[in-house]
């Protein structure tokens, strides 16, 4: 039976809803500025990212580009040098192409229409709905992972929310709530807000829910139930190697191909272990292969694991010494020896930041006295380490 809440206008408690949210909403830099161009950047960022790990870095982005011109007529390099940590960098890109887009289509402007957006690189239906929402009040339904959270459980829903066709009927569902809400964008940021506070995967606090009343799973006690868990496939694990190379103060870098994963990136040079093939092995290959060279020892350091959404990445970490050959470096390739200022200025990989924290890490001492070195050559082997 419809509780007293649902009519065909309001779905659910639209009112109860919004008092909550005006007494819980979170802070965020992005909020409450009329600026469409930063709820644009903030949502970008908040595809993959929770609230608390995107603050600090909206706030440095919009420093660097406070406009979408400012944005359009950066090197792309730049960019990614502020996006660096906050991962899924193709979202930095798309960002990056949009901008331009905006410029030279759109006279600088924001279209105000979902639709429109929906047709910049890197906006798609949930982040066009709520742009178009929160800055143009246009009455469109969000459906992001907490929303589909929070509407799974009142309604017991068990569909599969990855998959469009479910997110497109639960968005048919919320419409008469949008359509009938002075300000969709609350509304819509009101949603999603109770599922990252309230109705959150683990232990919803039902007792502070303003939906609780007519909630199905909460009648029933089956909120863990809800949303239903869809079998994972397993994430292979990839094993990599990377390689250290010092000469004259400066490290050897590799950019990545500007397109595919962590594009336009910089990383130690290196690449994947084959099957049958030792981590030093692929070691020794790979720096013939990327830079032409032959180590007279390579270094195991240890090893890293980093999670990407779909494989583990297991590299392991070398130095190379007593290096014969040389590289060939071209000007604009993928190959450069790096000073300590290029290495802030440059984007790197999260991996690579972390593999020379490691390498910083390592008993400098103990390996130079296995090589026979005087102490002072111990001291003055570090001090070259601390600059490189
Ligand atoms: N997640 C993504 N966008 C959001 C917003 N505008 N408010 C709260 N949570 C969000």
């Amino acid at each position: 039976m419809p509780s007293k809440h649902q009519d065909s206008r309001r779905p659910f408690a639209v009112g109860a809803l919004l008092a909550w949210f005006q007494a819980n909403r979170r802070e965020m830099p992005w909020r409450d500025q009329p600026d469409p161009y930063a709820v644009w950047v903030s949502e970008i960022m908040l595809q993959q990212t929770q609230v608390a790990a995107v603050r600090p870095y909206f706030t440095r982005f919009m420093q660097r580009f406070p406009t979408v011109q400012a944005l359009a007529q950066a090197p792309i390099e730049d960019v990614l040098k502020r996006w660096e940590g906050l991962g899924y960098y193709r979202r930095a890109r798309l960002l990056h192409q949009a901008a331009q887009q905006v410029v030279e289509m759109h006279g600088g402007r924001l279209p105000e229409t979902a639709a429109e957006l929906g047709r910049l690189p890197g906006i798609g239906p949930y982040t066009a709905a709520a742009i178009a929402s929160i800055c143009f009040g246009e009455a469109v339904p969000v459906v992001d992972g907490n929303v589909a959270r929070v509407f799974a459980r009142y309604r017991l829903l068990r569909d599969d929310f990855s998959k469009l066709p479910a997110r497109q009927a639960l968005a048919k569902w919320l419409q008469p709530a949008l359509d009938g809400a002075a300000h969709s964008g609350d509304l819509n940021q009101a949603m999603m807000e109770l599922g990252a506070l309230v109705c959150r995967p683990r232990n919803p606090d039902c007792t502070a829910c303003p939906l609780a009343a007519a909630c199905s799973a909460r009648a029933r006690g089956v909120q863990a139930d809800y949303p239903a868990r869809l079998a994972r496939r397993p994430v292979p694990v990839r094993p990599e190697v990377a390689i250290a190379l010092r000469r004259g103060g400066r490290l050897l870098l590799a950019r990545r191909d500007g397109t595919g994963l962590l594009g336009g990136l910089w990383e130690l040079p290196g690449g994947g272990v084959v099957p049958g093939e030792t981590a030093a092995e692929a070691a020794a290959r790979l720096l013939r292969d990327i830079a032409g060279l032959e180590a007279g020892t390579l270094t195991a350091q240890g090893s890293i694991t980093h999670a990407f959404s779909h494989f583990t990445q297991l590299l392991h970490l070398f130095a190379a010494d007593r290096i014969r050959g040389r590289v060939k470096i071209r000007a604009g390739g993928a190959l450069a020896w790096v000073t300590a200022a290029d290495l802030d200025r440059l984007p790197l990989t999260t991996t690579t930041r972390r593999a020379l924290d490691l390498q910083r890490d390592q008993p400098t001492r103990r390996r130079a006295q296995r090589r026979g070195a005087s102490p002072r050559a111990v001291a003055a082997a570090k001090a070259h380490r601390a600059r490189g």
